[in-house]
């Protein structure tokens, strides 16, 4: 964490944007909360699924070398005395002897309790895992964990993969889906919370050509921020510490963000080495070794791990594309959302309530939300409807009005420069495309104009 934190957003206005419009709740909120838990409203949980699809497409369905998989949740117990989860993954607690708080004691700057500056107890570890039973009987046989990472059910099916795949180092595995920490200190909204979600590559080499392979990763994963619309000075490459590193991990760098609260972890690249597969072969007493068919070599793949949150992108998305502008006598926020992220794709507004219109208009809701998730919005003054949408982020609002009863052309706003473009009606859906996919605003298809009255009012 450091000082500098970008300008204008701050977190307070990011759970306000996020509460008022549908984006985050609280979970079980009339209950008064659960506390670190949240829950996606309509618009979030576009913005979510939107994020995922991307990374998907990115690392999945574009590339030669990776291939989905979707692993239960619940795991045999051995794999998290395998993994090291049931000794290690622990954090050291300390509890306040006046408050009763409890406290990270290595997240501490002193030896006082900082909420009533009482002492603290001496420190224990506390295992980050929940832990249920299977079955109808609680006893310690039946013990099952919610599985705090999504990275073990891509060991544990390596040999499956290869078996039914046949696919030849390198080659990776990659998996989208809850995990659960019983967090000590939570905090910054969907930042750390108890449950949330993760996308995780688990990408297996020939050892001798993981650093290369290491490297590589590092500089696809950055480049897919980027490539979000994440502005690149809010993003930074940190290498772990010797102390930092996981006991898996032979090396490790965090992605940063520039959150509000400071720069802090959005995903962590890995190089696990051989550690996961020679303790799933230790304790499963299943040969984990891969046979090289050019070489003739059995060897234990190494592996590289880009393991990102699908929360925290959602929250970088949000704060990186938060931004106000004067607008008269009030403020403008907006949601400069790359295109492939906006919940909304296009707004259809009629310009009034009136039937001719309202039917017109409806013709083209019906026709575009066959291509995208698209929103009909006819309620109040058409400056209020474009200020809506703006904070939602929506790319694009196509505006009816009486004259496009008698011409059959329509108008297309843009979000950002609030600059407009009149097009006939008939080729709508191929300009929107075109548009959502990068093309300018004003490369006009045949037929089209820019549109200078409109311009004024907004
Ligand atoms: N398999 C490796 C692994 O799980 P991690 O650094 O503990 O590594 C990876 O987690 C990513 O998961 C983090 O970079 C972060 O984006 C996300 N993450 C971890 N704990 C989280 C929490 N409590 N709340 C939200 N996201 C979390």
């Amino acid at each position: 964490m450091t000082e500098e934190t970008p300008t204008k957003v701050n977190m307070e206005k990011i759970v306000s944007l996020c509460q008022r419009r549908g984006f985050i709740f609280p979970s079980s909120e009339i209950y008064g909360g659960l506390s670190s838990c949240w829950d996606y409203g309509p618009l979030g949980v576009e913005l979510k699924r939107n994020v995922k699809e991307t990374w998907w497409r990115a690392v999945v369905q574009e590339r030669d070398d990776v291939i989905g998989l979707d692993a239960s949740i619940l795991m045999h117990p051995r794999t998290w005395a395998a993994s090291g989860h049931l000794e290690g993954f622990a954090d050291p607690l300390v509890e306040c002897k006046g408050c009763h708080l409890r406290w990270r004691s290595d997240e501490l700057e002193g030896d006082r309790c900082p909420s009533c500056g009482g002492e603290l107890t001496e420190p224990r570890l506390f295992n980050l895992m929940f832990k249920t039973f299977m079955g109808p009987v609680e006893e310690e046989a039946s013990v099952v964990y919610l599985r705090p990472e999504t990275a073990q059910g891509m060991f544990v099916n390596f040999q499956n993969v290869v078996n039914t795949t046949r696919k030849r180092l390198p080659f990776g595995i990659a998996q989208i889906g809850k995990a659960f920490r019983n967090e000590i200190t939570t905090g910054n909204f969907i930042f750390r919370s108890r449950e949330f979600e993760q996308m995780e590559i688990e990408f297996f080499v020939k050892p001798g050509s993981d650093e290369e392979w290491f490297n590589y990763w590092l500089e696809e994963r950055l480049n897919w921020y980027v490539k979000l619309g994440i502005k690149k000075e809010n993003l930074r490459l940190r290498e772990h510490t010797k102390e930092e590193l996981a006991h898996y991990a032979r090396k490790c760098f965090d992605i940063d963000y520039l959150f509000p609260m400071g720069w802090s972890e959005l995903e962590g690249i890995a190089n696990r080495g051989d550690f996961d597969l020679v303790q799933h072969a230790k304790y499963s007493g299943k040969s984990m070794d891969y046979f090289d068919d050019e070489t003739k070599e059995h060897f234990i793949p190494y592996i590289i791990e880009p393991s990102a949150g699908v929360d925290r992108s959602v929250l970088a998305c949000l704060c990186d594309a938060y931004d106000e502008e004067p607008d008269k006598d009030e403020i403008r926020v907006l949601l400069h959302l790359h295109p492939n992220l906006a919940p909304i794709k296009v707004a259809v507004l009629p310009l009034s309530r009136r039937e001719p219109l309202v039917k017109a208009a409806k013709e083209i809701y019906a026709d575009l939300r066959q291509h995208w998730m698209i929103s009909y919005d006819d309620a109040q003054s058409i400056g209020r409807r474009y200020r809506r949408q703006d904070e939602i982020g929506t790319p694009f609002c196509v505006t009816v009005d009486f004259q496009s009863l008698e011409d059959n052309q329509v108008t297309i706003r843009e979000r950002d420069s609030m600059n407009q473009i009149r097009i006939p009606a008939a080729v709508l859906k191929d300009t929107l495309q075109a548009k959502l996919e990068g093309e300018d605003l004003f490369v006009l298809p045949p037929g089209g104009q820019i549109w200078l009255e409109e311009k004024k009012g907004a």
